[in-house]
């Protein structure tokens, strides 16, 4: 049989608990979110109307995005090469180097990517030629909206 102290003490855990209920869902919910949230996948990134980038020979673009990883957003510099394609949408290859990660530098004169730091060379399509990258330079996502080129950047870039 319950006293009349015990049962006031039991109101009182309950009301306790659903308080703490009630605070606990929006604060996991907050504390929770960024670790739920998809990366990877970087949002798409405009480079400018693709009918400006299309030129002869690769052309090196600067852009900035920002970069989301768990709770801290961070606003990343980088850029691409805007190669000729055969059909209307352009090549957008990363300029980092498949051997070690330093970037590659266009040579009009040499008609080659060049990477400073061992000697790698690639064709203007990306194809290693020389040198020990292992692989071709990677082509990045690239869509074309409403005239823009839009590409999704790397976090490596
Ligand atoms: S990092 Fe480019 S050749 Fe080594």
């Amino acid at each position: 049989m319950f006293t009349r102290r015990q049962a006031l003490k039991a109101l009182i855990a309950g009301i306790d608990g659903l308080i703490a209920m009630t605070l606990a869902v929006p604060v996991l919910g907050y504390l929770l979110t960024p670790l739920l949230r998809k990366t990877g996948a970087a949002a798409w990134v405009a480079l400018g109307p693709a009918a400006d980038l299309h030129g002869p020979e690769p052309r090196r673009v600067d852009f900035r995005y920002t970069s989301e990883m768990g709770y801290t957003a961070e606003s990343v510099s980088g850029f691409a090469y805007v190669v000729p394609g055969a059909g209307s949408t352009p090549l957008v290859l990363s300029p980092v180097c498949t051997h070690m990660g330093c970037n590659v530098v266009w040579s009009g004169e040499k008609q080659r990517f060049l990477c400073p730091c061992h000697g790698g060379q690639y064709t203007a399509d990306g194809q290693n030629v020389a040198g020990p990258p292992p692989r071709p330079l990677d082509r990045l996502p690239v869509r074309i909206d409403n005239g823009i080129l839009m590409i999704q950047p790397r976090a490596e870039m």
